[in-house]
């Protein structure tokens, strides 16, 4: 009876036709859970920023490219989300003009201003409305630190830490290194494993607290 709205991928920000900044997210993680998910009979929604990951079956697939148009898409199916988990790898920042033509090289150094795009989770965290709110955290430094404040100013649920600097972990890999942190503080460190199965570690986490509050 639950209904998932999960996000995966990168996104991507242009700031000509043919040029963007991103990220070295594939999607694997995301799409891991929302593959989990499903597997254990909810409804899935998955929002993916570009990945050459194929369509999960059984899975309503919305893509989109940039944060803003990741933003539109989450709260365009919010209302009929009981879990959200926000896997994706959102650019924090985007070119804050666009060129219509492809941008000529001069002589000299160039620089390119960006502004910041929605912060996605802090908006869904600030109206809950009794949804269950995952996010994910990815840090090269500090990295329970940065997760325990990430989940506290953003209202989450459970914040899933990865460090990048730990072998197996991270963007790309087929596994993952991850810690589990929920708001009483407490840390489940969880070994190497699949993303699969870090999926369903999660997952277990999320059930727990769906039947907490039934
Ligand atoms: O970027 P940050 O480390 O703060 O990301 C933590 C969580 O916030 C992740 O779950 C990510 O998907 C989410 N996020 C978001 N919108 C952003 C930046 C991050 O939803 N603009």
């Amino acid at each position: 009876g639950e209904t998932f709205l999960v996000t995966a991928g990168p996104t991507r920000e242009p700031f000509d036709p043919v040029r963007f900044i991103t990220n070295h997210s594939s999607g694997k993680m995301g799409y891991a859970v929302a593959i989990m998910a499903r597997r254990r009979g909810a409804r899935v929604i998955l929002i993916s920023g570009p990945s050459s990951l194929p369509p999960p079956m059984d899975v309503q697939l919305v893509a989109v490219s940039s944060a803003r148009e990741m933003r539109d898409a989450v709260m365009r199916h919010l209302d009929a989300a009981t879990v959200v988990v926000k896997a994706a790898a959102v650019a924090d920042y985007r070119p804050a003009v666009q060129a219509r033509q492809k941008l000529k090289k001069k002589p000299g150094p160039m620089a390119i201003e960006l502004e910041r795009n929605p912060d996605i989770i802090a908006e869904i965290g600030a109206n809950k409305n009794g949804r269950i709110i995952v996010g994910f955290a990815m840090e090269t430094e500090d990295l329970l630190e940065n997760a325990r404040a990430k989940l506290e100013t953003k209202n989450m649920d459970l914040i899933v830490a990865n460090d990048l600097q730990e072998a197996g972990a991270g963007f790309q890999n087929e596994t993952n290194v991850i810690r589990i942190i929920d708001r009483e503080g407490s840390i489940e460190s969880l070994p190497l494993m699949s993303k699969m199965e870090a999926a369903n570690r999660i997952l277990d986490r999320i059930k727990c607290l769906l039947m907490a509050k039934t």
